[in-house]
């Protein structure tokens, strides 16, 4: 079947964190990561199937659930993993937090890379720990690792944890299979575990390639854990549902258990469903999206190389969000989105949330009907316009 992403679907008034925060105004929402797209059909047929049995009481999890898994990682990401790998949570961000509670005390270290999708830093001072940052070099185009510094720090004997970010949000890196070796080796050296989080592991651009962390070995599979979830890859975020992986039994009692302490453990009847049908049926809607998330992509960078060339925005090898380089127009991050919103009409995501080092960046979310990018690309525009004026007017 065609899928049509350019259809423009109306989202207000749908309880949508994205669309109805600015209810009444006629904001162009291009910030939290979920996309504008309806889903893949099997997914939506299997939604009202179960939906018009009627009962929607507790749920227990059926072996076609743990099946859908294990096949979609082996088709396509050729990793094998076992149905007793896989603990099932509420959402990645309640999957690290219970990562974090087991396997930390109050006062210990988790080490994460800096820009950083910010609910990592929540989970861990929410849970009594300190953050400590390995900044990533931004050398222009793309961001690499200092894995001097990495060392350093994974070297302290309170680190317990590293949380990676693989596709990384925001900043679009693929790791390579080298960059996570080297990552993984020192973590091994120093008894830190490793936390892959792999949700945006299914949207990587052609021409770039995954590695699932754990598959790298068999010493690198026994030290880490592996989050996933459908919900970036399907746009399945409101219905709560992701797995947590992990080969290493002790590792996989600890986090059951603190999953149970948090009770972030009851599964949603919904999102069974949901990810049974994505991960057998939804392959071919997934195909599609994501060459036309590389047309939109490509959009952008076109419209911001020409049409905006003070600002810099990095190509990325994965994820729909599109992190841009403002620091030319010298106002900070926070006065800018604020700007956006204001003068713009245009929400994205301040860089500073994701750290100090986002100071100056902006995030934003490509996942609309072109339409809609090409309009809020000329909201930017021309905020980015009267910066300008004032800032001639003030010389
Ligand atoms: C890297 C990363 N992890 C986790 C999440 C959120 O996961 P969940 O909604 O399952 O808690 C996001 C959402 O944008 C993300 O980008």
């Amino acid at each position: 079947m065609k899928y049509d992403f350019d259809q423009i679907i109306n989202r207000k008034h749908t309880n949508s964190a994205k669309w109805d925060t600015d209810n009444g105004f006629d904001t162009l929402p291009m910030w939290v990561a979920d996309m504008d797209f309806t889903t893949a059909e099997p997914i939506i047929k299997a939604l009202e199937e179960r939906a018009r049995h009627g009962i929607f009481g507790y749920a227990s999890i059926p072996d076609a659930y743990y099946e859908a898994e294990v096949h979609w990682w082996e088709r396509r990401h050729h990793f094998t993993i076992h149905k007793e790998w896989i603990e099932v949570s509420t959402g990645v961000i309640p999957s690290l937090s219970a990562i974090v509670q087991a396997f930390t005390e109050a006062g210990d270290q988790v080490l994460i890379q800096s820009p950083i999708y910010n609910y990592f830093n929540t989970s861990i001072t929410n849970n009594g720990c300190h953050v400590v940052v390995n900044e990533l070099k931004h050398n222009g185009d793309t961001y690499e690792i200092d894995f001097d510094d990495f060392e350093q720090k994974a070297s302290h004997e309170k680190v317990k944890l590293f949380i990676l970010c693989n596709p990384h949000n925001p900043v679009g890196r693929v790791w390579s299979r080298a960059e996570m070796l080297r990552l993984a080796e020192i973590c091994l050296r120093h008894n830190v575990v490793v936390v892959s989080d792999e949700i945006h592991r299914d949207l990587v651009y052609t021409d770039n390639h995954f590695t699932p962390f754990a598959s790298m070995g068999e010493e690198f599979l026994m030290n880490s854990i592996t989050c996933t979830a459908p919900s970036k890859t399907f746009n399945l975020a409101g219905l709560k549902t992701s797995n947590i992986i992990s080969a290493n039994e002790e590792f996989r009692k600890k986090v059951n258990r603190s999953l149970n302490v948090n009770e972030a453990i009851e599964p949603n009847v919904f999102g069974i469903e949901a990810l049974i049908a994505a991960y057998n049926n939804g392959e071919e809607w997934l195909d599609q999206l994501l060459d036309y998330l590389a047309g939109n992509r490509d959009y952008i960078m076109s419209f911001i190389k020409e049409r905006l060339p003070d600002l810099r925005a990095l190509l990325p090898e994965a994820t729909y969000l599109i992190w841009i380089d403002c620091r030319s127009l010298g106002i900070p991050s926070t006065e800018l989105s604020k700007k956006l919103l204001e003068e713009g009409q245009l929400r994205i995501n301040e860089g500073l949330i994701y750290g100090d080092t986002g100071e100056g960046f902006i995030r934003i979310n490509i996942a609309c009907p072109r339409v809609l990018l090409h309009k809020g690309l000329e909201r930017l525009e021309q905020v980015v316009k009267s910066i300008h004026c004032n800032l001639s007017g003030n010389l």
